[in-house]
């Protein structure tokens, strides 16, 4: 199973997907490619220290969605590693129906919240602010509907009383870097 990762920021759960695919732990997943929206991206770096081929691409000329030029730039950079999975891990851009119906199927994305709760940005700070006492986070196949596809699964974090925003956010990305691994892992197949 060939994945594409696309990230806007530092990569971290990248290099969780990157790791466990170095320790045997991913099945028949392989990262063929990394690539991203932002030029100097942590995600980016990555590349170079796990062997894998990691691109900018250009997502002109929007600001916070990926259509027209920037979308069929992206439509080619992906295809050209003939992905059997897209996964969007940090992208922060929403997906339009170009580049949806290129991967149809394909395309997982990962979210820091328990979904439906907190679907958008700042998921982490919208479950803080709420006062929830469990929040975590979430794998789903991507549709049009932003944080709205079906769910692949979810990874629990209880929020204690001695925990800052800052700590939850520590232990959303700790269940993360556990929760994609495992998924790509499952969806592979040994
Ligand atoms: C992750 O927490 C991911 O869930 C979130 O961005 C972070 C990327 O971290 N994605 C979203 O908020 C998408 N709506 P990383 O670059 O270290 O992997």
């Amino acid at each position: 199973m060939r994945i594409v990762i696309l990230g806007s920021g530092r990569g971290s759960n990248a290099e969780a997907v990157l790791r466990a695919q170095q320790a045997s732990a991913l099945g028949a997943a392989r990262v063929a490619g990394l690539l991203s929206d932002v030029p100097d991206a942590g995600i980016l770096a990555l590349g170079p220290r796990f062997g894998v081929p990691a691109a900018y691409v250009d997502p002109a000329p929007f600001r916070t969605k990926l259509e027209g030029a920037g979308e069929a730039r992206f439509i080619e950079a992906v295809s050209a590693h003939a992905p059997d999975l897209v996964v969007l891990a940090g992208f922060m851009r929403v997906l339009k129906p170009g580049f949806l119906g290129a991967f149809a199927g394909r395309i997982i994305n990962l979210h820091p919240s328990l979904l439906p709760s907190f679907p958008g940005l700042d998921a982490i700070g919208q479950a803080w602010r709420r006062g929830v006492r469990v929040t975590g986070c979430t794998v789903h196949r991507v549709t049009p509907e932003v944080d709205g596809g079906p769910i692949l699964d979810q990874e629990a974090v209880r929020i204690e009383p001695s925990d800052t925003l800052e700590t939850l956010t520590s232990k959303v990305h700790a269940a993360e870097h556990l929760l994609l691994p495992r998924v790509l892992a499952r969806l592979a197949g040994p």
